[in-house]
């Protein structure tokens, strides 16, 4: 899907030039499974896969939306939102990341006029590339400039994952929605997820993210152990909390404290707060490493991160591993690991531009031996993060900028 064939749908659609082209990328996470909800560090970078938001104000009272890529359209009350699916049950789709939006900004006092937009992109939905955070941060960076205000990096991401947290009901953390607004071409961010720090550090020119797909999707608000994962997580913190007063979360346990007192946590919270502890050293380890050029160090660290998510944290699942197996033993790999929320989704592994192919030609054999089908394997690269994208005129009537 091209941003040109997006502006021609809007026009059939809704007979008029948009007023604005929004952009936000996808991530691909190099390190930090499952720590951002616990205050840990993450190491993620934007990718070079998107989605786009075609809008305009619109010209009646309500908020209209066609979703190219899967043939929908909404209409929805944006000056009074439906209240959070949270609280009234009921299944969720693409429609509650804008609707929640609205809710969000409504609750701080930051009403948003009515649009009609077309939107869509080239980012696997559902695959652990954050597709949901893309939707939310490029209809926000819409939204702002069709309704006059501007809003900071950080509480764009915030706000995203308000609408994740008490709108859609995922109780995920801020890695997602950060990353594709602070994204930027050639480096990876190394995000504190307390203070919101973040350093940005060079990722080789070459790079390439192989994002392998499982094709096995599970909506994370319902269903899966997203959500008990985090319970778990506060839980263990809580357990611990008495014997070491200035713990918060998990973040704040050390390897030593976790040996002493693991029999504090029954199982199976004592193999979470592993991975959890053993997770954040290793983020900060894979900054090193990427800091010195060594792709193989950083490589091996997201092999352990991959058997921590499998053995401590249990988000893995059969096709993952055969795929993280396959990309990882394949000539010219240096790392790879599940990405995202795990439970199915993708595989994210590393490699030179020269070692792509051959390591794509591997990852899909053994997959497709064992499971009797092709999975899909995206190449992608470091991406930039979301923006306006500005419109001049032909022949190339699209440049984006960052905004
Ligand atoms: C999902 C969530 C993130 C993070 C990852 C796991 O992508 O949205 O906040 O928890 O899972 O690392």
């Amino acid at each position: 899907m091209k941003v040109d064939d997006l502006v021609d749908a809007f026009r059939d659609r809704f007979g008029a030039e948009p007023d604005v082209i929004a952009r936000a990328p996808g991530r691909a996470n190099l390190l930090g499974a499952h720590v951002d909800y616990s205050e840990g560090w993450v190491l993620p970078a934007a990718i070079d896969r998107a989605v786009w938001v075609v809008a305009r104000l619109a010209r009646g009272a309500e908020t209209r939306l066609a979703a190219l890529d899967l043939g929908e359209e909404a209409a929805f009350d944006a000056v009074e939102p439906a209240p959070p699916i949270a609280e009234r049950g009921g299944p969720s789709s693409w429609v509650a990341y804008p609707q929640g939006l609205a809710w969000a900004l409504g609750q701080r006092a930051l009403q948003v006029p009515p649009i009609e937009a077309v939107f869509g992109g080239d980012l696997p939905v559902g695959a652990g590339v954050s597709s949901s955070a893309a939707v939310e941060m490029a209809f926000l960076v819409a939204w702002e400039h069709l309704a006059g205000f501007e809003l900071d990096g950080i509480e764009r991401a915030g706000i995203g994952r308000q609408v994740e947290n008490e709108y859609v009901g995922v109780q995920s953390g801020i890695m997602d929605q950060f990353a594709s607004v602070h994204g930027r071409e050639g480096h990876a961010l190394l995000l504190d997820c307390r203070s919101l720090e973040h350093e940005p550090i060079p990722t080789p020119e070459d790079l390439v993210f192989l994002v392998a797909d499982t094709g096995v999707r599970r909506a994370l608000a319902s269903g899966t152990g997203f959500n008990d994962r985090k319970s778990e997580c506060f839980r263990a913190a809580d357990l611990l909390r008495p014997h070491l007063p200035g713990l918060s979360t998990l973040r704040d346990l050390e390897p030593a404290d976790l040996d002493r007192l693991r029999h504090v946590l029954e199982p199976p919270l004592d193999r979470r707060a592993r991975h959890v502890v053993t997770e954040c050293r290793r983020v900060l380890d894979g900054a090193e490493a990427l800091r010195q050029g060594d792709l193989h160090a950083l490589g091996d660290l997201m092999a352990q991160s991959h058997r921590s998510s499998r053995d401590d944290y249990d988000v893995s699942i059969e096709e993952l591993d055969v795929l993280q197996e396959a990309a990882a033993g394949a000539e010219g790999c240096y790392g790879a690991r599940l990405t995202g929320a795990g439970f199915g989704g993708c595989v994210t592994a590393i490699s030179s531009e020269a070692a792509a192919d051959h390591v794509r030609q591997q990852t899909a054999s053994a997959f497709e031996h064992r499971f009797g089908r092709r999975p899909e394997i995206h190449a992608c690269r470091v991406g930039r993060g979301a923006g306006i994208v500005a419109r001049e005129p032909n022949p190339r009537p699209f440049q984006e900028t960052q905004s």
